[in-house]
């Protein structure tokens, strides 16, 4: 299927959004919805691509303010639609929904979703409401959209899991989709935020993966996972990272294993200075 680079119709009504939906499922099409938070990078791309390859792409750009703690970067997220809109247009997406504040959370809202278990553990344990914010905006968007399928990051693997969990546990009839992690040459994952570090934490970033690819291979075979983790945060550390975490998880449950018995993913946290990176490979 080819599409010229037409820019993608962009919604900020509601009703408008649900029309146009309608209309795409009444002609038999299959309606693809890919939640972001703008300052979209190649890695955001590639869930455009994978949503055009199944149906009708509609990208979300909202910069969701209950996702962000009183300590991090909401103020100074980058933020610039018409370079996204750009960019969504040479992708070839359908749609963009680009609800305001207001819409998302007028006056009077006094709804979350809370996640047990799944949310307690990595990021969830340095970024308490994180996931209550992600999972109450997502079920939004869904609800809003009501697309037959949702993609979602690899990246950020702990997402992924909590919106699976999400979806299933309210019965929300969406089919939720993870694509693998789009990375620079050097093993870097792509992220909207890698654009904070200096030239020197820069040069530093890629360690991140390649410490993740050594303890995926050391463990792969069914040896302790607690050693390899250990040196694994040395190494970060004399590198110049603050790690916050550094885990081989089940891959469903997210709790730490001790040896590999299953599907597994060992996943990290550090910072470089003032900018947190995230990672996660599969075992
Ligand atoms: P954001 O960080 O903008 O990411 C939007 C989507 O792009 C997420 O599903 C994320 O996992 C995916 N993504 C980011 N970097 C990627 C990479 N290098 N390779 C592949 N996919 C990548 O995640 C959010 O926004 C928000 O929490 C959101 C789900 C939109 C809710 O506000």
């Amino acid at each position: 299927m080819s599409r010229s680079p037409l820019s993608p119709q962009r919604f900020s009504d509601l009703d408008a959004l649900r029309a146009q939906v309608a209309a795409w499922r009444a002609a038999g099409e299959r309606v693809v919805l890919v939640p972001t938070m703008g300052a979209l990078h190649v890695g955001h791309l590639a869930l455009v691509a994978e949503a055009r390859r199944v149906g009708r792409a509609v990208v979300s750009i909202f910069v969701n303010p209950t996702q962000f703690g009183p300590s991090e970067d909401f103020s100074r997220y980058p933020r610039d639609v018409e370079a996204d809109l750009a960019r969504l247009a040479e992708a070839g997406a359908d749609a963009a929904w680009t609800p305001d504040v207001a819409t998302m959370y007028p006056p009077g809202f006094s709804t979350r979703i809370e996640v047990s278990g799944l949310t307690e553990g990595l990021c969830g344990a340095y970024r308490p409401g994180h996931f209550s914010g992600v999972a109450t905006v997502v079920t939004k968007l869904l609800n809003q959209v009501r697309p037959d399928i949702a993609l979602f990051g690899e990246k950020d693997f702990q997402q992924l899991q909590v919106i699976r969990r999400v979806v299933a546990d309210l019965d929300m009839g969406v089919e939720i989709r993870g694509v693998p992690t789009i990375r620079e040459a050097d093993g870097l994952a792509l992220s909207s935020r890698n654009r904070y570090l200096t030239p020197e934490e820069r040069a530093a970033a890629p360690r991140l993966h390649a410490v993740l690819a050594r303890i995926a291979e050391a463990v792969r075979g069914g040896a302790e996972t607690a050693a390899p983790c250990a040196a694994g945060i040395d190494e970060l550390e004399a590198a110049g990272f603050q790690v916050q975490y550094l885990a081989v998880c089940d891959a469903e449950t997210l709790a730490p294993v001790a040896r590999i018995a299953g599907p597994a993913r060992v996943l990290a946290a550090a910072c470089l200075g003032r900018t947190r990176l995230i990672d996660n490979l599969p075992v």
